[in-house]
C-alpha cells in the first residue's frame, strides 16, 4: 500500500499535509471539549449559581466553538483525503491500462482477462476505501486516544481518581482481546474473498459472451450450475466474513455502556468520601467514550488495512510484470524492403510442453504472394503471429527486412505491417475512426480508396455512412462488414508487409475475389501473406506452404503440390474434382 504512493502528485502530497493538519484541529478541539464539561459542573456545583450565569453562558459559547472547530476541520479533512485519493487511485487505474495495454499474450494469459478486470475495479475501489479509512482514522484514532489517556491520568491525579483509571484498562483489555479474536477469524477469508471476485467475473463474462451459444445448445441449465457453484462458495465466505464483523457492534456497545456503568458505579461507591468525584464523573465518561472508539477504530484498521495490502499487492503485481517482450534499440541498417524469412523457427506456448510449430524455414521476397493452408490447428494462425511478434519464437530467427524482428522496437515493427486478424475486430466509435485507427490523419480520399479496395461500400448505405456508431465490439456489423472494414483498416496505412489471417473465409466467394484482384492491383509491390483454407483463395499465390501438425510438408506453386505433396492434394480433392484440378 505505501509502495503506491510514489503515485502521488505534488499538489496531492500538499493537500495531504494540510488533511493531516486539520486531523490534528479535529483531535484537539474534540479533546477540548470535556475541559468545559466539567468547567460547567464546577459552577453547577457551587452553592448560588446565579451569580455564575455569565460564566456558564459563555464557557458554553467556548464550548460549541470546539465543537464547531470539530465539524468544520472532520469536513475539510475529509473532503481533501477524498480529493488526494481519488486522484491518486485515478493514476494508478491509468497506469494499469497502460501496462496492460504493453502487455503480449503471454502476460494477459498469466493474470488472465477477468482477473485483470477485477484487479483494475474492484481491487481499486477496495484500497481507494482503505486509503481514506488509514488515512482519517489512522492519525485520529491514535492521537486521540495518547490525548483522552493523557487527560484522564491528569483527572485522577487531580480528583483523587486513580481507580476509575483501572475501568478503562479494563475495557480496553477487553476489547482488544475481542477484536483480535474477529481479526484472526476474517483475516485469511479476505484473499479468498478477491480470488472469488476473479472467478464470478469469469464465469458470468464467459455466459454473457457466449450468451447465443448457450442458448442454441441448451446449456442454461449447465452454466446455471457452473455459476451457482462459484456464487455459493463466494456468499458463503461473504456470510462468514460478516458474522463475525457484525461481532464488532454488540461488543463496541457493551464494553461502551458498561465502562459507563462501571464508572458511574464506582463513583457512587467513592463519592461519599470525595464528593469532588461527581464533578469530572461526565467529562470522565466522555474521556472512556473516546479511548474505547479510538481502541475500535484502531482494531478496524487492523482489519481494513490487510484488505487493502492484499488489493494493493494484486495491483502491484500487474503495474511490476516484466514485460517478456522487450523492444529493440533499432540499431541496424536495413538492406531489404517487404522480405520476410523464417530460420529453423520452433515455436510452443508458455506453459504448454508440446511444440506447435517446429523447425520452419522459408523466405518470401518483397511483392510476392505467399499463402499458408492446412488443417485446423496446424499451426497457421501461431506462425504468422511470429510475424508482428505477438510471441517470441522458442529456436530460430525471424527476420523481416532482413533484421530479427526482436530488433526493432514493437512500434516500428508493426508501422512495417498491416495485420488483419482471424476474427474481425472493431472499437466503439464510428467506422471513420475506426478507420483511422490504421493512419490518423488518413484523408477522405485514402480512406475512399480503401474502402473501395476492400468492397466496404455497404457503409454508404448505413444510417450515417462513415459516422455510423460501431457499438462496443463491432457487435451491430455482420462477420464480413467486420472482416472487410478489417482489411481497409490494415491496408490503409500502405504497409511494406500485408498479413491476411483466413480473413476472406467470411467473404463470399465474390466478394473474396474481387478484394484480391483489388488487392493485387494496389499493392502490387507489398508482400502478402495469406492463410487460408480455401484453394480456390490462393491457388494463384507465388508459394504455398503445406503445413500439418506445425510442420512443414510442402512447399511450392499450385500445380507443383498437387503433384508432390500429398497433404496438399487432399485438402484440393475435397473443395474441386480432378477435372477441375487438372484444368
Ligand atoms: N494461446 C494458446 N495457448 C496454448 N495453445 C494454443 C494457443 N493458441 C493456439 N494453441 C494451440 O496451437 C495449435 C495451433 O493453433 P493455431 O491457432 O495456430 O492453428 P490454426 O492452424 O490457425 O487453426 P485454424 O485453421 O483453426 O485457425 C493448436 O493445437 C492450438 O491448440
Ligand atoms: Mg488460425
Amino acid at each position: 500500500m505505501i509502495k503506491l504512493l510514489k503515485y502521488l502528485n505534488a499538489k496531492e502530497c500538499l493537500f495531504l499535509f494540510i488533511t493531516l493538519a486539520f486531523l490534528v484541529v479535529q483531535v484537539w478541539c474534540n479533546i477540548t471539549i470535556p475541559d468545559y464539561t466539567l468547567k460547567i459542573s464546577e459552577y453547577l456545583s457551587m452553592p448560588d449559581i446565579s451569580l455564575y450565569w455569565q460564566d456558564i453562558v459563555w464557557t458554553c459559547v467556548q464550548m460549541l466553538f470546539f465543537v464547531a472547530g470539530v465539524l468544520i476541520s472532520s469536513f475539510l479533512a475529509q473532503l481533501l483525503a477524498s480529493i488526494v485519493v481519488s486522484g491518486l487511485l485515478a493514476r494508478i487505474r491509468s497506469k494499469i491500462f497502460e501496462k496492460v495495454n504493453s502487455f503480449s499474450s503471454t502476460e494477459i494469459n498469466k493474470f488472465s482477462i477477468p482477473s485483470l478486470i477485477t484487479r483494475s475495479t474492484n481491487d481499486i475501489t477496495q484500497l481507494q476505501q482503505v486509503y481514506t479509512t488509514t488515512l482519517t482514522l489512522g492519525l485520529t484514532a491514535p492521537l486521540t486516544a495518547i490525548f483522552a489517556i493523557i487527560k484522564i491520568v491528569g483527572l485522577s491525579r487531580d480528583y483523587g481518581a486513580g481507580n476509575l483509571s483501572l475501568v478503562n484498562v479494563v475495557s480496553v483489555l477487553l476489547l482488544v482481546i475481542v477484536i483480535t479474536i474477529i481479526i484472526l477469524l476474517a483475516l485469511p477469508k479476505f484473499k479468498k474473498i478477491q480470488t472469488g471476485t476473479d472467478k464470478l467475473n469469469m464465469v458470468t463474462r464467459e455466459n454473457l459472451t457466449g450468451l447465443k451459444v448457450v442458448r442454441a445448445v441448451g446449456a442454461e441449465k449447465e452454466q446455471e450450475e457452473k455459476f451457482e457453484k462459484v456464487n455459493s462458495k463466494f456468499a458463503k465466505l461473504e456470510f462468514f466474513v460478516d458474522k463475525v464483523l457484525m461481532l464488532i457492534d454488540p461488543s463496541l456497545s457493551f464494553v461502551m455502556q458498561g465502562t459507563s456503568l462501571a464508572i458511574v458505579w464506582i463513583v457512587g461507591l467513592l463519592a461519599g468520601q470525595n464528593p469532588q468525584l461527581l464533578l469530572v464523573l461526565s467529562a470522565f465518561t466522555q474521556y472512556s467514550v473516546f479511548i474505547i472508539m479510538s481502541f475500535t477504530f484502531l482494531s478496524m484498521l487492523f482489519m481494513f488495512v490487510p484488505r487493502g495490502i492484499v488489493s494493493a499487492k494484486r495491483i502491484n503485481e500487474i503495474l511490476k510484470t516484466e514485460i517478456v517482450l522487450k523492444d529493440g534499440n533499432n540499431s541496424f541498417d536495413k538492406k531489404e524492403q517487404g522480405t520476410i524469412e523464417f530460420k529453423n523457427v520452433s515455436f510452443k506456448y508458455p506453459d504448454a510442453d508440446e511444440k506447435v510449430l517446429e523447425n520452419i524455414s522459408f523466405s518470401i521476397k518483397q511483392g510476392q504472394t505467399v499463402a499458408f493452408i492446412g488443417s485446423t490447428g496446424s499451426g497457421k494462425s501461431t506462425l504468422i503471429n511470429l510475424i508482428p511478434r505477438f510471441y517470441d519464437c522458442f529456436e530460430g530467427e525471424v527476420l523481416v527486412d532482413g533484421v530479427n524482428v526482436k530488433d526493432y522496437t514493437q512500434h516500428d515493427l508493426h508501422n512495417l505491417i498491416g495485420y488483419v486478424p482471424q476474427k474481425g475486430v472493431l472499437f466503439s466509435g464510428s467506422i471513420e475512426s475506426n478507420l483511422k485507427y490504421g493512419k490518423e490523419n488518413a484523408t477522405d480520399e485514402e480512406i475512399k480508396n480503401v474502402i473501395n479496395i476492400s468492397q466496404s461500400n455497404f457503409v454508404y448505405d448505413l444510417p450515417d455512412g462513415l459516422h455510423y456508431k460501431v457499438s462496443q465490439g463491432g457487435k451491430n456489423v455482420s462477420g464480413g462488414q467486420k472482416q472487410r472494414l478489417s482489411i481497409a483498416r490494415a491496408i490503409i496505412k500502405d504497409p511494406e508487409i500485408l498479413i491476411f489471417d483466413d480473413s476472406f473465409s467470411a467473404l463470399d466467394y465474390k466478394t473474396d475475389k474481387t478484394v484480391r484482384k483489388n488487392l493485387n492491383k494496389a499493392y502490387k509491390d507489398t508482400t502478402k501473406v495469406i492463410v487460408a483454407q480455401r484453394i480456390g483463395t490462393i491457388m494463384n499465390a507465388d508459394q504455398i506452404i503445406v503445413l500439418d501438425q506445425g510442420k512443414m510438408v510442402g512447399i511450392g506453386k499450385h500445380k507443383q503440390l498437387l503433384k508432390t505433396c500429398q497433404i496438399y492434394k487432399e485438402i484440393a480433392l475435397s473443395q474441386f474434382s480432378e477435372e477441375e484440378l487438372s484444368k
